[in-house]
């Protein structure tokens, strides 16, 4: 029988099956200012849960900043396109944005440019540098942008929630080095009106304490759990940071 499923696209919420659940959850914590890690199998459908969660959070108003961790080397590179995308979420005038976007991320000194014909912002970071290529220093510059979306965050009306999704998380602790889940769980921690919602397979370091995957099992998540038994741990790892 042929596959019902089309792999390895990001779905769109009325394509996804039996996930209603997570993709409320994934927009609760958004707007509520809470943190959530989603770590599930591969092919578990975290991506399309994001996407789903996304789309919905933002036609309600939300500023959902959405990013896979693997499409950037390094972290000062998902820094500038965070702050780009700030920028672009800032209402009241590309003049207003850029001054709102500079006060935020002061941190980062960010030098920001605005496209008029693609309507678009980029952003360039002040500080960094070559020094960020070491590891373990692009997590300073992530997490001062942290600091700043939660400023940004706090300055927004009560009904313009602001979340930060980041899927395949583990890429940052693998590209921030060793101290870079403690440096950012600690930042989070701080933050109170910003939503979190990182997603990803579980990896060595990989942040929460209940596993739904075994570490080594990659892609053979299902060759180590019974099917059912892992769609129930799946589930279950939709765990609360703290
Ligand atoms: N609930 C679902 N309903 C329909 N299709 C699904 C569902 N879950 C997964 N799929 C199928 O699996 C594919 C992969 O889904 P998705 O990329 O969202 O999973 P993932 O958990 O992010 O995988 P990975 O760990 O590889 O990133 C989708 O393109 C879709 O074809
Ligand atoms: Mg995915």
């Amino acid at each position: 029988m042929e596959n019902p499923f089309e792999f390895g696209r990001e779905l769109g919420a009325d394509e996804l099956v039996d996930r209603q659940e997570e993709v409320a959850e994934v927009i609760r914590v958004i707007k509520s200012g809470e943190k959530l890690f989603v770590i599930g199998p591969r092919r578990y459908g975290k991506t399309s849960i994001l996407k789903a969660a996304d789309d919905r959070a933002a036609r309600e108003g939300a500023v959902v900043l959405r990013y896979n961790a693997e499409s950037y080397p390094m972290l000062d590179q998902l820094v500038a396109v965070i702050v780009a995308d700030a920028a672009r979420a800032m209402r009241g005038g590309v003049e207003r944005a850029g001054e709102q976007i500079r006060k935020f991320f002061s941190k980062l000194r960010p030098e920001l440019n605005f496209n008029v014909t693609e309507s678009s912002w980029t952003a360039t970071l002040g500080v960094g540098g070559n020094a960020a290529k070491g590891e373990g220093v692009g997590v300073g510059l992530l997490v001062d942008a942290l600091d700043g979306l939660e400023k940004l965050a706090v300055a927004q009306p009560a009904d313009r929630p602001v979340g930060l999704v980041i899927d395949e998380f583990q890429r940052i602790i693998e590209i921030g080095g060793q101290d870079a889940e403690r440096q950012i769980r600690s930042a989070i921690q701080r933050h109170k009106r910003t939503g979190y919602v990182f997603a990803g397979s579980k990896t060595r370091s990989s942040p929460s304490g209940s596993s739904s995957c075994h570490e080594s099992s990659g892609d053979g998540c299902a060759s180590v759990k019974k099917q059912n038994e892992f769609i129930a741990a799946a589930t279950n790892s939709l765990n609360r940071l703290d």
